[in-house]
């Protein structure tokens, strides 16, 4: 069966990676979570004390990012990949919101971009790869033959990654995550490098009101009819 490239793309919290996570089991195909490198990233800067009250050392980053070796590892027993920043399983520490506080910042910087952007398109150069994340279908894979931009209101956005953060044991707040989630919007949307912005050829999907078996089917029937043409 031929190969196809199927590129995520949205707004924070939409539920990129549960549907790109259901399309790749469902096809075999390799399952990219493009945001979890910016978060390692991210993670990296402040472990390294280059991000203090918001503020980034831009230089000392720059300077450090050939020290930075990010890697996807299989986890069997979960079924998916996780990621390791150097050497070290950070799968956890890159999901908090401490972290999704910072990552939008970090994701401005062209260098960073130039090196993850490099190592994704590396990782999907066979095609079969669904990968998720804000520049996918525009920049990363531009000829992705299915491309898919997700949004939703940002109040249910928040609930969707409130809920998840509770069931982590973060301890966090309803109006800190909505606030996060626009602010994270509004920096995605508007920056110079790669902004967000909807591939012409991407199929809109706002799921606002839609479960995740429905997402998942609708999103699947448009991958088969492409694959089986
Ligand atoms: O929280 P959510 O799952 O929506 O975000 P994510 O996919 O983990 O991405 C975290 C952040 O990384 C985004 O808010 C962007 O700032 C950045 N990002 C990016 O700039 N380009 C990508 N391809 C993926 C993520």
């Amino acid at each position: 069966m031929k190969k196809i490239t199927i590129a995520v793309d949205g707004l924070s919290s939409t539920g990129k990676s549960t549907l790109a996570k259901q399309l790749a089991k469902k096809l075999h195909y390799i399952y990219v979570d493009s945001g979890a490198m910016y978060r390692a990233v991210t993670l990296y800067a402040m472990q390294e004390g280059f991000i203090e009250n918001g503020e980034i050392a831009k230089a000392d980053l720059i300077e450090s990012l050939d020290k930075i070796e990010l890697k996807f590892v299989f986890n069997t027993h979960l079924g998916f990949a996780e990621m390791f920043l150097n050497g070290k399983n950070v799968e956890r520490e890159i999901r908090t919101l401490e972290v999704s506080k910072n990552v939008s910042q970090v994701a401005e910087l062209e260098q960073v971009r130039t090196k993850l952007v490099a190592m994704q398109q590396e990782m999907g150069k066979e095609k079969g790869v669904v990968m998720d994340g804000r520049d996918i279908g525009t920049v990363v894979f531009p000829n992705a033959e299915l491309k898919v931009f997700m949004t939703a209101s940002p109040e249910k956005r928040a609930v969707r990654r409130y809920k998840e953060l509770l069931d982590k044991g973060e301890n966090v707040k309803y109006e800190e995550i909505l606030e996060n989630v626009q602010k994270r919007d509004y920096i995605d949307s508007n920056r110079q490098i790669s902004p967000l912005v909807k591939a012409d050829d991407a199929i809109d999907f706002d799921n606002s009101d839609v479960g995740l078996d429905d997402q998942f089917q609708r999103i699947y029937e448009h991958a088969l009819r492409i694959i089986e043409k």
